[in-house]
């Protein structure tokens, strides 16, 4: 495998079929982000809404280069999924412990992971409109995928645009696996075989 420089926990091998994106070079796009980010902002302190579990990561990297532009924000979290296994449920859970008013009047930039088909945020952009009322709202995504048909929803921001194949690492997960990796990969079919109850004896 071409990236024999790329370390992982040792149970993990053979579950990627490639190195998709090395951590160095999300760290140095979260920077031309942030950026951006400022660029748009300067003078105003917006809310920076973090997506968990999958965006944790790219929001630490985000915030990091967004402080070394002195530009203020506001954090929040909100956990949703979608996502049962690699397959879209359609129907989106929204749990953690976002109070809506602490969003309201506020310039709101969501953080998230990937956009994939962009149910989730088609789900999320109205609820959180209507119980929040802020003064704006727009999305800032590591990943979006190339699909055949538009995603629902589109970001303002976008880090990389990758193929339509399932990626795991640097927060991103299936079922729960390898959110622990440093860098991105895309998934191997042993790794979607892999039963995680082997881990724990
Ligand atoms: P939608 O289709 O609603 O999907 O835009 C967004 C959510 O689905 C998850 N997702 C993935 N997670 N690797 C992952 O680890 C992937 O390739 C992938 N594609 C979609 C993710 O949680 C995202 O917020
Ligand atoms: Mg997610």
């Amino acid at each position: 495998i071409e990236s024999a420089d790329r370390i992982y926990p040792p149970e993990y091998e053979g579950h990627f079929s490639r190195l998709l994106i090395k951590r160095e070079e999300i760290i140095e796009r979260a920077t031309d982000l942030a950026k951006a980010i400022h660029n748009d902002y300067k003078g105003k302190r917006p809310v920076l809404l973090c997506v968990l579990k999958g965006a944790a990561s790219f929001y630490l990297h985000l915030l990091e280069a967004l402080q070394d532009l002195r530009q203020g924000f506001y954090t929040e979290f909100l956990r949703l999924s979608s996502y049962e296994g690699a397959q879209t449920s359609g129907t989106v859970k929204a749990r953690g412990g976002l109070h809506y008013q602490d969003l309201t009047g506020k310039d709101v930039l969501i953080v998230e992971d990937i956009i994939d088909t962009g149910t989730t945020l088609s789900h999320l952009l109205p609820v959180l409109k209507r119980e929040a009322n802020p003064k704006s709202v727009e999305v800032c995504t590591l990943l979006t995928k190339r699909l055949q048909t538009p995603a629902k929803c589109e970001a303002k921001y976008v880090g990389f645009s990758i193929p339509n194949q399932f990626v795991i690492g640097y927060g991103l997960d299936y079922n729960e696996l390898y959110r622990d990796l440093k860098d991105i990969w895309v998934i191997s079919q042993k790794g979607i075989d892999f039963d995680p109850h082997k881990l724990h004896g």
